[in-house]
């Protein structure tokens, strides 16, 4: 039960604001010594006081690795707030949170359960921790080009065929809001007495408003890592890791966590965490009522524009597994019947209209609405949306938008890995023309959008179907992210 007395005080912010006021003589870091010596074009056009509150660890200002103070105070309440046994706050991202919990929970050689279109914090996680990847695909939705969620039946297949794995991870909501079935895949995965790790970056929001999705954590996940800063008020990179239960070793998860962070975090950050949870312990509820209401404005007007629809709407149909409830703050528009690509949709918005997306696909736009948004800002996106389509199609591969739906073959039990992801990463690599690349071991990962869903992981055997997929790919207008050619004329692989 959320103590809203407690709640309303931010132990840190108020640590930080009254060291900021404080007069002394400052012969520490940061250089700038509380703005005095920053450049003056940094005050013109951010003011003084954000650089008065830079500062380092001070007495009062606690540790961030060995919370006693107010930042230990400041967690206390964070956990309480999102329903944790323990909250960690992050100035690394979700990014360094997903890595920890990777490396808190598998030893190098152990397995670890995921779905294979991961974030590449998670890749870069294997990388880390040496842990062996056993991918499982995400449902796949052939009709809107998106994968969704892994379902507790393939988790409870794998785990299975892998009775040794030492973790499962699964991301949890999707870019696009769509969840799968955290509680379900919970209960499977401690049968074998494992931890669920979520990467739950999407969802910092869901704790706080009953019409939203259930919280990794209320479902029974064991870590959920956060963007705070993605849905909520906190600034960019603060994020927060939460675990609950008794299956991960919390002090190994404090001692990770010092590997990959900056151990000058920074309290701006941290205080923007430690404000952000007493706004949404205090308000989230009438906040995020609001949000819901211009997502519900937002789509009923663009589902009135011909040619526009918003596939993911509720009430939604879960014709998939993978798919069992959707955020609806997060909306995303299809616009292939305007007979343009949605990169191109992309680029009118936000040359021509002054609206921007948070991503573009070969045939939606997804939007971020959260309790930022303002009801001029749903207007504008309603008269954009007008315009574009009042436009006529300036498409230059429309044709191939159709076509683009069967793409999605190949599958994880197509892809054999051959050495670990972390000794691929290590180990010396050539690059080389496509067409001599076949039955060589990937240095990379190649990732084609549509659909999101990597092709080819560090150490993985490169097989005739994954290089024809990816030429196709390339043909009928998608694109490549992770690789260092994206023009695909070469591939890294092991030397
Ligand atoms: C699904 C997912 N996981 C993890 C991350 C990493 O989060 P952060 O930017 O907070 O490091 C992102 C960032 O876009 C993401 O989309």
């Amino acid at each position: 039960m959320i103590n809203s007395a407690s709640q309303a005080q931010t132990p840190l912010l108020t640590a930080l604001y009254e060291c900021a006021k404080s007069s002394h003589a400052p012969f520490y870091t940061p250089g700038h010594k509380r703005g005095v010596g920053i450049s003056p074009s940094l005050i013109d056009v951010f003011g003084k006081s954000v650089f008065t509150a830079d500062l380092p660890e001070l007495t009062e200002l606690d540790n961030l690795f060995a919370p006693e103070g107010v930042i230990d105070e400041a967690q206390q309440l964070a956990a309480e707030a999102f329903g944790a046994a323990r909250t960690w706050f992050l100035v690394n991202g979700s990014t360094c949170g997903i890595e920890a919990a990777i490396m808190a929970t598998c030893n190098a050689g152990d397995k670890i359960i995921l779905p294979r279109n991961v974030h590449s914090s998670v890749i870069a996680g294997l990388i880390l921790s040496g842990a062996i990847p056993i991918f499982i695909n995400p449902e796949y939705d052939a009709v809107l080009d998106i994968a969704h969620s892994i379902t507790p039946e393939s988790v409870a297949v794998a785990l299975h065929q892998h009775p040794d794995a030492k973790a499962v991870l699964m991301v949890y909501p999707t870019y696009y809001g769509v969840c799968g079935d955290v509680a379900k895949i919970a209960n499977i995965v401690h049968q074998y007495n494992i931890p669920l790790i979520l990467d739950e970056a999407h969802g910092a929001h869901f704790a706080f408003h009953p019409d939203l999705p259930i919280s990794g954590l209320a479902a029974g996940a064991d870590i959920c890592v956060q963007s705070t800063h993605k849905t909520l008020g906190a600034m960019t990179q603060a994020s927060m890791l939460h675990v609950q239960g008794n299956i991960v070793n919390y002090d190994r998860i404090s001692k990770v966590l010092q590997l990959v962070q900056s151990t000058s975090p920074s309290y701006i950050l941290m205080a923007s965490l430690d404000a952000a949870r007493a706004q949404m312990a205090l308000h989230g509820n009438s906040l995020i009522t609001q949000t819901l209401q211009f997502a519900h404005t937002a789509r009923l007007n663009i589902n009135k524009i011909p040619g526009l629809s918003t596939p993911l709407s509720p009430p939604y149909q879960a014709l998939l597994g993978g798919f069992i409830n959707l955020d609806a703050t997060r909306l995303t528009i299809n616009v292939s019947n305007l007979g343009i690509t949605g990169f191109e949709a992309d680029e009118i918005l936000e040359t021509q209209l002054a609206v921007r997306s948070e991503l573009a696909s070969l045939q939606n736009l997804t939007f971020i609405i959260s309790i930022g948004n303002t009801q001029q800002d749903i207007d504008k996106l309603i008269q954009a949306f007008n315009t574009l389509a009042g436009m006529a199609p300036v498409s230059k591969n429309n044709t191939k938008l159709t076509s683009a739906k069967i793409l999605y073959s190949l599958t994880a039990s197509n892809s054999i890995l051959h050495i670990s992801p972390r000794e691929a990463y290590f180990a010396a690599s050539e690059t080389l023309p496509l067409d001599q690349t076949y039955s060589r071991i990937s240095a990379e990962t190649i990732c084609p959008y549509p659909p999101g869903i990597p092709v080819l992981m560090p150490g993985e055997i490169i097989t005739k179907e994954a290089l024809e997929y990816l030429q196709k790919v390339k043909v009928l207008g998608g694109f490549l992210t992770g690789c260092s050619d994206t023009t695909l004329k070469t591939l890294k692989v092991i030397a």
